[in-house]
């Protein structure tokens, strides 16, 4: 090659270098074009390796035409890949950025079913007045159930109970008065406890009644204990739950297991009466079978419906919304 020839090569190499420069938009593509001319089997490079052909005379020469392309690529590499560099960082940059001033995004907050409001409120009063809070199972045994409160098996009573059975002995309790019983059996008066559960009950489905449903039980055994005192507490336990404008009445009724017995209707402002409790003195029959002694000690007991009571203070005509599980009813506790 002579030196004119090598000139010319060397300005289409340039030419060639800036054509392809121009159309680089990322360091990537920049080091692959790097790569074309300067890597080891670059296109310069090989020029270069040519240079020992030259005779000494012109070798000089050669070498500075080739050197100072050399040159130039490399600055221009630097500087092209300084501002790209700086581009890519700015477009991640404002990719990456947040707007503070956005609304922020809303996530829906659960929170408790209105029956276990309820019934964690009416836990809240009673434990508060010294009651403590018992269980018993939902499947009950006839005796429990039945006989220890002293419904035999031929008592009219039980037809009002009407009950889901398991088998011969075992039915989802009717009731949460079974506790009592398993309450008395393990402990010696005095006695004062709650207990909270689910009943069940062949009952035709109405805006007041469901097969399933849910009590709170209270039990009170000690000495000297009166009608006065279940009405008392009664009494407290409502003003305290719903507060001012509702009415109470209080009425004769009958249950196999307490004597005297009676029942509680309440009506809130503008309301109808709706009954919420069946309540009374504990047989004496029944502290018997319990193994307590009914010459010392008195009792008194009552049956809640938690439904009843959500039903009263937010003003619900059918119980059946409480098991529909439609947010928009659900929502509005
Ligand atoms: C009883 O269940 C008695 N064990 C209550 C009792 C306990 C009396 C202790 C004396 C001493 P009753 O069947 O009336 O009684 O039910 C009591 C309350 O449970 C009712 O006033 C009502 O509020 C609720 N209830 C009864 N059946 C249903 C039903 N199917 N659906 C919704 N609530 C009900």
């Amino acid at each position: 090659m002579t030196l004119e020839e090598l000139r010319k090569r060397a300005q289409e190499l340039r030419a060639a270098w800036k054509k392809e420069k121009g159309e680089v938009t990322s360091p990537e593509a920049l080091e692959a074009v790097r790569v074309k001319f300067l890597g080891r089997r670059g296109q310069l490079t090989q020029l270069l390796s040519t240079l020992k052909e030259f005779p000494p005379e012109v070798r000089a020469e050669a070498g500075r035409i080739l050197n100072s392309l050399k040159q130039e690529i490399s600055r221009e590499l630097e500087t092209q890949g300084a501002q790209l560099a700086l581009e890519t960082k700015k477009a991640r940059l404002a990719a990456e950025r947040y707007d503070l001033t956005l609304p922020g995004r809303w996530r829906p907050l659960g929170h408790l079913h209105p029956l276990t409001q309820v019934r964690l409120e009416i836990e809240d009063i009673f434990m508060r007045m010294g009651f403590d809070v018992a269980t018993g199972p939902e499947v009950e045994t006839d005796y429990y159930n039945f006989e220890a409160l002293n419904i035999p098996e031929d008592h009219p009573a039980r037809d009002e109970w009407d009950s889901f059975y398991i088998d011969e002995e075992r039915l989802l309790r009717t009731h949460t008065s079974p506790v009592q019983i398993r309450v008395m059996k393990s402990r010696r008066p005095p006695v004062r406890i709650i207990c909270p559960g689910r009943c069940y009950r062949r009952d035709t489905p109405d805006a007041t009644h469901s097969p399933v449903f849910h009590q709170v039980e209270l039990l009170w055994v000690e000495e000297g204990l009166t009608m006065a005192n279940l009405k008392w507490i009664v009494e407290e336990f409502v003003r305290r739950f719903f507060g001012p404008g509702y009415e109470m009445r209080f009425s004769a009724d009958y249950f196999p297991f307490t004597e005297p017995s009676a029942q509680v209707h309440i009506r809130r402002p503008g309301g109808e009466w709706l009954e919420i409790m069946g309540a009374g003195m504990v047989d004496p029959a029944v502290l018997s079978e319990v193994g307590y002694d009914p010459e010392e000690v008195t009792g008194f007991a009552f049956g809640l419906g938690i439904e009843r009571m959500a039903m009263l203070r937010w003003g619900i005509e059918d119980i059946r919304l409480f098991y529909q599980n439609d947010i928009r009813f659900l929502s509005q506790f």
